[in-house]
């Protein structure tokens, strides 16, 4: 009993030395610039985080049945894109971390199939 609690009060203590976990309101618009259809290489995202004072610093992709997250790129008007070498396998998971030290982590937000002008809001 004593050892899970420290166990918990340890888990806890790294969430917090990580960064806070932010619930703000996220949503990502998918823009002009994507590929679309089977062979699409190129992903461009507008995301609204809805926390006034704070920015998003940092997004992070992760595609369907991949291992690791890598970085997109912000550009003009807070276009994050992400340009592969391979074609695009989706639904997309993503993580940002912001200037406040917030981050979040949403599973299949944007799904394979996804459209441009479409604005998709992640689960939970
Ligand atoms: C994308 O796929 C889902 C699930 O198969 C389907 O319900 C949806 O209508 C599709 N959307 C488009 C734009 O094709």
């Amino acid at each position: 009993m004593a050892s899970s609690r420290r166990l918990l009060a340890v888990t806890l203590l790294a969430m917090l030395v990580a960064g806070a976990w932010c619930a703000a309101p996220v949503t990502f618009t998918v823009e002009k610039g994507s590929d679309t259809g089977s062979g699409k290489k190129q992903l461009a995202v507008l995301v609204n985080y809805d926390m006034p004072g704070d920015t998003m610093s940092e997004l992070e992709i992760m595609q369907h049945d991949a291992d690791d997250w890598v970085a997109m790129t912000k550009g003009e008007g807070g276009l994050w894109t992400f340009e592969s070498a391979d074609p695009l396998v989706g639904p997309f998971n993503f993580r940002y971390f912001t200037t406040k030290g917030m981050k979040n982590v949403y599973d299949s937000v944007i799904p394979d199939n996804y459209t441009i002008g479409t604005t998709y809001t992640p689960e939970g």
